[in-house]
């Protein structure tokens, strides 16, 4: 199927109610949505994506306000939570409601909620008017795209639809919070820190707190976020010794890309000011080293404070460590 490229939010929106699959800018990452109430849309969804079907899609709604068209209650948790961080970097799983299709769901009978900050995306859902269903656009188990190019690399002629605009913000995935257990449970870090959670709602675990048994965010177990290279995690860029002349490249933290020295086989190298722009830049630095067929990527691991937790996450699931 030719994927259209697109521009405006009202084309996306039209796409969408006839039930075709359009990837579209958020604050974190490209989303690929779907109407969340057709089946045989979410079912094209899963097929694009190469996504196994135990893993659970968040639905998007333009408005706080708009929680019912995807939840059957909002627990108060979940009320105050919204309340501070949405539109924003924020999914909460709620209770289902029964046109949400199950796929959607995994089968749980929950469902995770995300009101996007993006004013593209804001504007989309707004004349799309349904819950739009949307993971992130890349193909299963790669890295998350935040450029519409990248989007394209793994999904042209699979979905129906590319905004030709850019991503911008964050550039880590929504932090997802299960607000159906008291107290609420944090299962994926990002841009909204733990510490930001129990401000609002006190007492919040990390998931690896819970027994595995009681967490239920079965996706979380398969790869994720992998490039076709290597990724090895380090605290410093490697010397020439360690790389004994095999080509590789590097991302960390640092003042300029100069600090590494001319002689050095490092192929492609990029420092960021801060572990905001780290973050921001941190997929799309993947996909580039792929591109550039390095076979190795060393990658500076982040801190546990801040955006630096849900990168750090992000960087040892690249690795294939969990
Ligand atoms: O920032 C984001 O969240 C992006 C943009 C597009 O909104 N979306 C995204 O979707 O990252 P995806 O499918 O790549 O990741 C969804 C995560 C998975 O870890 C999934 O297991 C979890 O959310 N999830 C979704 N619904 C859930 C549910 N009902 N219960 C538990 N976990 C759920
Ligand atoms: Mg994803």
């Amino acid at each position: 199927m030719p994927t259209q490229r697109i521009t405006t939010a009202a084309d996306a929106a039209a796409i969408l109610r006839r039930g075709g699959l359009v990837a579209f800018p958020t604050e974190t990452v490209f989303g690929l949505g779907v109407d969340a109430t057709n089946p045989a849309a979410v079912e094209r969804l899963f097929q694009a994506k190469g996504r196994p079907s135990d893993n659970p899609l968040i639905v998007h709604v333009a408005g706080v306000e708009d929680w019912p068209l995807a939840a059957a209650a909002l627990p108060d948790s979940a009320a105050k939570l919204m309340a501070a961080y949405s539109p924003g970097p924020l999914t909460v799983v709620l209770p289902r409601r029964a046109e949400i299709a199950p796929r959607v769901s995994a089968g749980l009978d929950t469902v995770g909620l995300r009101v996007p900050r993006h004013p593209f995306a804001q504007e989309m859902l707004r004349l799309a008017g349904v819950p739009i269903a949307a993971p992130s656009a890349n193909r299963s188990g790669r890295p998350s795209c935040t450029t519409w190019r990248s989007v394209l690399e793994d999904l042209d002629g699979r979905i129906d639809a590319v905004v030709c605009r850019d991503a911008d913000g964050c550039g880590i995935e929504s932090t997802v919070v299960d607000c159906t257990t008291e107290p609420p449970t944090l299962l994926r870090p990002g841009a909204v820190t733990l510490e930001d959670l129990r401000r609002i709602a006190p007492g919040t675990r990390p998931a690896g707190d819970v027994s595995p048994g009681a967490v239920r965010s079965p996706g979380l177990a398969h790869p994720h976020y992998q490039p076709r290279a290597k990724v090895v995690l380090v605290d410093a860029p490697p010397t020439a010794e360690e790389l004994q002349g095999r080509e590789a490249a590097y991302c960390g933290i640092g003042a300029s890309d100069q600090a590494i020295a001319p002689s050095s086989p490092l192929s492609f190298v990029r420092h960021y000011a801060d572990e905001n722009e780290y973050a921001a830049g941190f997929y799309e630095f993947l996909r580039e080293a792929d591109r550039r067929g390095s076979p190795i990527i060393y990658v500076q691991l982040a801190s546990e404070n801040g955006i630096g937790a849900a990168l750090r996450d992000r960087q040892r699931r690249a690795a294939g460590v969990q």
